[in-house]
């Protein structure tokens, strides 16, 4: 039996969200609504996975959460039609998280890059969450026995470990599985991830070879969602460039970073190639083509920027619709739990 097409993805809320994650993840999730039904997770459990300085504390932790689910809904996710939620407010996500750690192998951990750059060269004293990360994010994605999960290529390693996960407990538990009768003994999918669009990957705006981060120090080195008309247009305007005019040509941006960066910003909010975009700015003069990109910048992300501005000066009807995602979230993972606890052998109240 074929598993029921469903999309699950999820955000940090570490503050600052900027262009590189509304093209890269935002705008994917907003396009999926259309064709399946979606649950976008505002994953504050992974956020407090580094040190407390690095995610601001608990104050930070609730605008960061409330801001995030603003701009899911400022750029057009319909949390009535689908499914917006904090992952705290769903306990199966801690639960499959501790079943899934007795499934997933050191080894196969130990080799995910993410957790090699942020654990740095101290990894004595990097938290076991940080560690155990890519496990909690296996769970979000099969709690809701999820098979398609927009994101960014950088999360395309942990979800190979998330299949590699689904897999082994599909095998371990193989014969429990069967007796109930599920799917030919596959109780969970292999989620697949879709990483689409032209400019998945944002880039710096003073640097093309480095991505977009909301850690990088300079401020002009990204637009943030939250940034206002003016602000936007000065920081294209700044960003950094070559001397060379825009080739005409697609393959003319190579080995120029910060032209392919912005040329890709033009094309992914204007929904158009690369080639086309350079068909019409191609062989000008990039002053005029920065005018036109900062136009655009401003006509696609101030309105989505005081949305999300008017929605975080009311915090409870936030905090209303995280938890009516909540408990509609908690319906399905309850389901998935009540299921695994009887695979796995585990006694529950009945
Ligand atoms: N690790 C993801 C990121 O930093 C966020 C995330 C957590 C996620 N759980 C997820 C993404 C489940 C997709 C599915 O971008």
């Amino acid at each position: 039996m074929p598993f029921v097409e469903r999309v699950f993805s999820g955000v940090q809320p570490t503050g600052n969200l900027h262009l590189g994650n509304y093209l890269g993840a935002i705008v994917n999730f907003v396009k999926m609504q259309e064709t399946h039904s979606c649950i976008y997770c505002v994953v504050d459990m992974h956020a407090i996975t580094q040190g407390v300085d690095v995610w601001g504390g608990p104050a930070e932790l609730t605008r960061n959460t409330r801001e995030v689910t603003a701009a899911f809904i400022a750029a057009g996710i319909d949390p009535k039609k689908h499914i917006v939620f904090n992952q705290s407010q769903v306990s199966g996500h801690a639960e499959l998280a501790w079943i899934f750690n007795c499934v997933a192998r050191m080894g196969w951990l130990g080799r995910m890059t993410q957790f090699k750059e942020k654990a740095g060269k101290d990894r004595e004293n990097a938290s076991v969450g940080l560690f155990d990360y890519p496990v909690l994010m296996a769970a979000d994605i099969l709690l809701y026995r999820a098979t398609h999960v927009p994101v960014g290529e950088d999360q395309k390693q942990h979800l190979e470990l998330s299949r590699d996960i689904a897999q082994k407990f599909n095998n371990d538990f193989g014969e429990s599985i069967r007796a109930q009768g599920a799917n030919d003994g596959l109780f969970f999918p292999l989620p697949e991830p879709l990483i689409t669009g032209p400019a998945t990957r944002v880039m710096s705006l003073r640097d093309g070879t480095k991505k977009m981060s909301k850690s990088e120090a300079s401020d002009n080195s990204r637009i943030n969602l939250t940034d206002d008309a003016d602000t936007i247009a000065q920081k294209i305007r700044k960003a950094k460039t070559d001397p060379e005019p825009l080739p005409t040509e697609e393959k003319g941006l190579d080995a120029r970073p910060e032209a392919d960066n912005l040329v890709g910003i033009f094309a992914a909010l204007s929904g158009r190639s690369k080639a086309d975009v350079l068909r019409e700015f191609g062989a000008g003069q990039f002053s005029s083509f920065k005018n036109a990109l900062a136009e655009l910048c401003v006509t696609k992300l101030a309105p989505i920027a005081g949305e999300m501005k008017r929605l975080v000066a009311d915090p409870g009807h936030i905090d209303a619709i995280l938890n009516d995602g909540s408990d509609r979230a908690r319906a399905i993972a309850d389901e998935t739990m009540k299921l695994s606890k009887d695979i796995v052998g585990f006694i529950r109240r009945r």
